[in-house]
């Protein structure tokens, strides 16, 4: 007899074996193969972690450097994507825009065989980036950027590319931490419904193009903007007090805060926090950083909740100089690594995913015709 899940969402139900990433262990952990991620995020790179994901260990010099040459050769756009993108309104939101990107890639580059994957991987990895950019500058300023640099990194080409110049090391270190912090989580909700896709034997564009689409809610993704819509909406830590206890009496939710699977803490939380802090050197962004740690206070306080890595990645980002709608596009920059190291593993040993509903409508009725029915 099958298990019911109705209304739990799925919690706490196995739904298969991974050897890519292990969440919640002690309540708290994150590993991302073994690793620890808060390690990872003090000394590697996206593009070590990205690397270890999709193959499954650190690379050596020699290979980070040939991984790194493969990235940023497909940071190039084919014309045809770039007119599509163009076509593409300013009002759209920019989740919109990679979802298309990334499918309109799948027309162009298609993966034919699954010999391809990693070809096709790797070329997401670089691409989708410089589609954001491409068309957040052709929309706001009707300019075509170059969307080449020699960055070496895809943090500081990120900066780069939306700023027009090259960032402060700092900048693109605290990117690059955020990078390494969003790329992967086990069988979180859009990288479930990649591998639902790919269990389907369907490619993987199509897979990463679903897994957009469910990272777009406020509930998964969508939280880094909502909590900076939050922050902003208070001028001082009082006010945030003030504002959150009001939220809670009114049984709101808090953007940012709680987590599905964690129980005791986000371990990649600490780790933006601190960037948070470091990037925070003007006024504006203390006074962000202040209505920030007072919510975080509050919610501790009324709730017992803790901030998730979508907190303190809203005042991290705005720091940067990041406009607000680009925040969940740079978890998707990120995620994509793990997206697409679940659709290998998917594929590797593959049975199509299809469970079964308890059904709970009418029972047996007789059909009545149209001219029957009043
Ligand atoms: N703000 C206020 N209350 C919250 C909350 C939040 N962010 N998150 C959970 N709660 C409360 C719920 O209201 C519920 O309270 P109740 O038992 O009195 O009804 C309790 O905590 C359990 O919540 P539930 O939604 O069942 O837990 P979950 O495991 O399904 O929730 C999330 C996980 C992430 C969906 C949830 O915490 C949430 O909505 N957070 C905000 C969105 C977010 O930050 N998402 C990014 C996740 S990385």
């Amino acid at each position: 007899m099958n298990a019911r899940v109705d209304g739990t969402g799925l919690r706490g139900v196995s739904a298969g074996t991974t050897a890519i990433s292990s969440v919640g262990a002690d309540g708290k952990a994150l590993r991302y193969r073994g690793y620890d991620v808060a390690e990872l995020a003090a000394r590697s790179s996206f593009e070590e972690v990205a690397y270890l994901l999709l193959y499954g260990e650190l690379p050596t010099g020699a290979e980070l450097e040939a991984f790194r040459d493969e990235l940023a050769e497909a940071r190039q756009l084919p014309v045809d994507l770039a007119a599509v993108l163009e076509a593409i309104p300013a009002s759209a939101h920019p989740m919109d825009v990679l979802r298309t990107g990334c499918s309109m890639l799948g027309t162009l580059e298609p993966e034919r065989t699954f010999e391809e994957q990693r070809r096709a991987a790797t070329r997401l990895i670089g691409a989708l980036p410089s589609m954001l950019l491409y068309w957040y500058h052709f929309t706001r300023a009707a300019r075509r950027i170059a969307t080449a640099s020699d960055e070496p990194g895809a943090a500081a080409h990120f900066l780069r590319l939306l700023h027009d110049e090259p960032p402060l090391a700092s900048h693109a270190r605290a990117l690059d931490a955020s990078l390494i912090l969003y790329a992967e989580h086990e069988f979180n909700a859009s990288t479930f419904a990649a591998r639902v896709c790919a269990a389907t034997l369907s490619d993987l564009h199509s897979a990463v193009t679903a897994a957009i689409g469910t990272l777009r809610g406020p509930l998964h993704g969508g939280a880094n903007e909502q909590a900076m819509a939050l922050i902003e909406r208070f001028t001082d830590a009082e006010a945030a007090v003030r504002g959150v206890e009001e939220m809670l009496a009114r049984k709101e939710r808090v953007m940012g805060f709680g987590h599905a699977v964690y129980k005791q803490g986000d371990p990649r939380s600490p780790v933006i926090e601190r960037w948070a802090e470091k990037l925070a050197r003007d006024d504006d962004s203390r006074r962000k950083l202040a209505v920030a740690h007072a919510i975080d206070r509050t919610m501790r306080e009324r709730k017992g909740l803790f901030p998730n890595v979508d907190f303190y990645s809203a005042p991290a980002y705005h720091a940067l100089g990041i406009p607000t709608p680009l925040f969940t596009p740079i978890f998707v920059c990120a995620r994509v690594a793990g997206w697409a190291a679940h659709v290998f593993e998917q594929r590797a040993d593959n049975r199509l995913i299809r469970p079964s509903a308890e059904y709970v409508g009418p029972g047996p009725r007789p059909y009545r015709p149209l001219a029957e029915r009043a």
